[in-house]
């Protein structure tokens, strides 16, 4: 199956720093005139780290020795092959499984011994590969299922009523309404999900995701079985997500998506780093273009 995409999307987000001009120092001469600014620290702050993680499952190194980082705000999309690697290290990250060795840090804080709920609660939220199906549910209840990460009481409780629970409830029907809304949901919101469509079914998830305003979303192929226009209309949700600020790591197959929305990649292959840059990097280089990029053309590559 070729893809035909000879001029593939190219977004990765141009940060130039303004040229720094330096001023020869005379010790002798006292200028009135302000001092040179400091070059603009506009790299945001180190949101996460991952440090030299590494996962067997029996004989299966399905990680190996993986790191990678996050800057507040930054869209990474890790790409790679089948079995490379890549929803063992979310599941790791978000806690749902322990690493055989290495580190992961949030906020510069170690975040090893917290377990998932935890992690959650500091902000860290995943939507699935292939996320728990609610049937019996409005819309509006998956979605505070999500949200229920930011209330004390568990969401069963929640809805049994208590005072404080009933106040409880009501902020975390306000996340959820939120979540919604930002999703273009809000008509949805009584409906059964076993009514929705599957474009309708992952974009449920996304706010149920979103519900819990997170400060890193972990997407785990949140575009699979999407057809174009649904692609390309989720291509936009993130872009807004990534506009408003959310820090965010995408895994996705389809490539033209991950170039237009990312601003930094990361490609595993057999549960290691293969390679990782710009999307303009990527398409260009030809380890990634061997190994799994090799239906797509780059762009300014081989003209001799
Ligand atoms: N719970 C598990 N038990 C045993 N092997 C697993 C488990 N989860 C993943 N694997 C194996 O680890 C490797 C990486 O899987 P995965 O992280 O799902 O890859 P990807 O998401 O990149 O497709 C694969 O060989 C897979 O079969
Ligand atoms: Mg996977």
């Amino acid at each position: 199956m070729g893809r035909d995409d000879g001029d593939p999307p190219l977004l990765g987000t141009c940060n130039a720093d303004p040229p720094v001009h330096l001023e020869p120092k005379d010790a002798s001469m006292k200028t009135p005139v302000a001092e040179p600014k400091p070059a603009p620290t506009d790299s945001p702050p180190q949101l996460l780290d991952v440090s030299s993680v590494s996962k067997s499952f029996g004989g299966v190194h399905a990680v190996k020795e993986m790191s990678l980082s996050l800057r507040t705000g930054e869209l990474r999309a890790i790409i790679g092959p089948n079995g490379a690697g890549k929803s063992t290290l979310f599941s790791i990250i978000a806690g749902r499984l322990i690493p055989n060795t290495g580190s992961i840090r949030l906020r510069e804080e170690d975040i090893d011994a917290l377990p998932p709920h935890i992690r959650a609660r500091r902000g860290i939220s995943i939507m699935y590969q292939n996320p728990p199906a609610f049937p019996g549910l409005t819309v509006l209840q998956s979605v505070m299922l999500g949200a229920h990460r930011l209330g004390r009481t568990g969401f069963i409780r929640a809805i049994l009523s208590t005072p404080g629970q009933r106040r409880e409830e009501r902020s975390l029907r306000e996340a959820a309404v939120d979540a919604l809304e930002m999703l273009g949901l809000s008509s949805l919101a009584h409906r059964q999900t076993t009514e929705l469509t599957f474009g309708q079914l992952r974009r449920v998830q996304l706010a149920r995701a979103l519900a819990s305003k997170p400060e890193l979303l972990l997407l785990d192929e949140p575009a699979s079985g999407l057809h174009r226009g649904e692609r390309t209309e989720f291509g936009k949700v993130l872009q807004k997500l990534h506009s408003e600020g959310l820090s965010m790591m995408l895994i996705e197959h389809d490539v033209d998506l991950v170039m237009s929305v990312a601003d930094s990649v990361t490609v595993m292959n057999l549960g290691a780093k293969l390679a990782e840059g710009t999307p303009a990097e990527i398409q260009s280089n030809p380890d990634v273009i061997s190994a799994y990029l090799g239906e797509v053309v780059p762009r300014n590559g081989s003209d001799h």
